[in-house]
C-alpha cells in the first residue's frame, strides 16, 4: 500500500479509538490509589456487585439512579431528601425505594456496614 493511502485508515482508525477510550471512561483506580481500608474496600467489591450497575460511585451522573459521588457530603439524599445518615441509608439499602430493589435479604449486617464505609468515602 502507497504511504499515502495507509493514513486514509489510520486516521480514521485513531479517531474512532479515541472516542471509544478517550471520552467517557476513566480509568478504574485500585483501592490503594484511592486509600480505602480494609473495611472499605471490602464493601467496595460489595458495591460493585450490588450498587454499580444503578449508581456511578464517583460521578454525580444519573445511571439508573442517581450518581453517589459524594453522597454523604450533602445534608440530604438526592431522591427523597432524607437526612444523609446511616440509619437512612441502612434503609435505602435493604427496604430499595420505588425503583430501587431491597437487598435486606441478600446481604448480611456486616456486609452493609462494609458498604456504608465505603459510601463515605464518595
Ligand atoms: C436496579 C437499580 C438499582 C440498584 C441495583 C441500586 N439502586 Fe439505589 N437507587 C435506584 C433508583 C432508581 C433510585 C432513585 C429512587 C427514587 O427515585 O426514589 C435509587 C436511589 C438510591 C439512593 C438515594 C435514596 C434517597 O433516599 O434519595 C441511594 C443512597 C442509593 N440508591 C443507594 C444504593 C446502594 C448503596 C445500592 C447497592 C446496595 C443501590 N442503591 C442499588 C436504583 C438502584
Amino acid at each position: 500500500m502507497e504511504p499515502k493511502q495507509s493514513l486514509f485508515i489510520l486516521i480514521p482508525t485513531l479517531i474512532v479509538l479515541i472516542f471509544l477510550f478517550g471520552c467517557d471512561t476513566e480509568l478504574r483506580k485500585t483501592d490503594a490509589q484511592l486509600g480505602l481500608n480494609p473495611q472499605q474496600s471490602a464493601g467496595r467489591k460489595v458495591y460493585d456487585d450490588y450498587c454499580d450497575r444503578c449508581h456511578e460511585p464517583y460521578s454525580t451522573r444519573g445511571k439508573k439512579g442517581p450518581g453517589l459521588k459524594g453522597i454523604y457530603k450533602k445534608p440530604f439524599f438526592p431522591a427523597s431528601g432524607m437526612p444523609a445518615n446511616d440509619d437512612r441509608m441502612t434503609d435505602v439499602i435493604r427496604y430499595g425505594r420505588e425503583k430501587m430493589p431491597g437487598f435486606g435479604q441478600v446481604l448480611s449486617q456486616q456486609q452493609i456496614n462494609d458498604l456504608i464505609a465505603y459510601l463515605h468515602t464518595l
